[in-house]
């Protein structure tokens, strides 16, 4: 049961938990303006790829609303949908909200949706899900990180209320702790057996723990199956090819870029040195140290053994399954 409302429509403006406060305090706030708005993604309140396309329709609905003039109100939409550059689910939520006769229905519809696709990807993915698995995962793709049931997580919650009793190595997740801080949470929430881990225990894990797979969300998939997500996936999928471990993606459609071809087009975003730098708000580098700190990497589409979807599992070759996938009928099957 999730416990949390991640986001939510109160008339009024979006609510929505800053999730950068947990798991010491749950503390609900309220985005009324494109500062709001745009802030909340920027900091991380609001974050994972769905979540955020759910949070950006909702506020470009309400933007509509309280924005009269034409060219304020795109300007301030254009600055939501480019409040972080990787998620896909960002643009691809505000550009539907903006081509809407009524943004708000398409706001919720897109929220009802996301509900949906979740449990269809939950549905599937878990005939993937060996009894007793022994499963890394990566930053939190929960509840929290969709406002459903989660895309990775939610197949792992799938499986534990199928009697599967898998056991989760959760990374922490450097540096903002997405895997200790939420996933662990939401991982106890649903009563699934885990551990949490340092990143870099991940080879040592593979080596000696009898991991049987290794599930992540995406934040945006090319064409040919180059995926983009928290950075340390790409890393866990090539430890996970040498130990001989599948490696699984679970994502909605939404989170598909077909409109490139390759990783290398997708753009990683880049935080601030503090990230790196400090650790819970105490510097731990020599003051002045320089810092590279991507948010995301790209794992090869070529590491990946299939995709978990909403339409079903999507293997390889990818050059012709995932353009396929993008002309096959939405679920749910909502009228258009
Ligand atoms: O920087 P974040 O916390 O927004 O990154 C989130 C992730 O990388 C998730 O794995 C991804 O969005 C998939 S969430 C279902």
């Amino acid at each position: 049961m999730n416990e949390f409302i991640p986001v939510a429509w109160d008339g009024d403006g979006v609510r929505y938990l800053d999730q950068r406060l947990l798991p010491h305090e749950v503390r609900y706030e309220r985005a009324r303006t494109a500062a709001e708005i745009e802030g909340a993604i920027k900091s991380l309140a609001i974050r994972g790829a769905p979540c955020i396309g759910v949070f950006a329709a909702y506020g470009v609905a309400l933007l509509r609303r309280t924005i009269a003039d034409d060219a304020r109100f795109l300007d301030a939409a254009r600055r939501v949908r480019e409040a972080r550059p990787t998620a896909v689910n960002l643009a691809w939520a505000v550009d539907r909200v903006l081509g809407a006769d009524d943004p708000l229905k398409e706001a919720q519809t897109i929220h009802e949706e996301q509900i949906a696709i979740d449990e269809a990807i939950a549905q599937n993915g878990f005939e993937l899900i060996p009894k007793n698995a022994r499963i890394v995962t990566i930053c939190n793709t929960g509840p929290l990180a969709t406002a459903g049931g989660g895309t990775a997580l939610g197949v792992i919650i799938a499986a534990q209320r199928g009697a599967k009793k898998p056991h989760v190595f959760a990374c922490e997740t450097r540096p903002l702790l997405q895997g200790a801080r939420l996933n662990y949470l939401e991982l106890s929430q649903a009563g699934v057996d885990a551990v949490l881990m340092a990143d870099s225990a991940a080879a040592i894990a593979m080596k000696r723990k009898g991991i049987d797979l290794v599930i992540a969300g995406a934040d945006r998939v090319a064409s040919n199956g180059d995926t983009a997500n928290k950075i340390g996936t790409y890393a866990l999928a090539i430890l996970a090819a040498h130990h001989g471990i599948p490696f699984y993606i679970a994502a909605p459609r939404s989170t598909f870029d077909f409109t490139i071809a390759g990783g290398d087009e997708i753009p990683i975003e880049e935080r601030s040195a503090e990230e790196v730098s400090s650790f819970a708000g105490t510097r731990v580098a020599p003051e002045g140290a320089a810092v590279y700190n991507p948010a995301f990497d790209v794992t090869p589409g070529h590491l990946i053994t299939a995709f978990v979807t909403e339409c079903g599992i999507i293997r390889s070759p990818y050059v012709e399954s995932i353009p396929d996938l993008e002309l096959r009928p939405r679920v749910p099957a909502y009228p258009a």
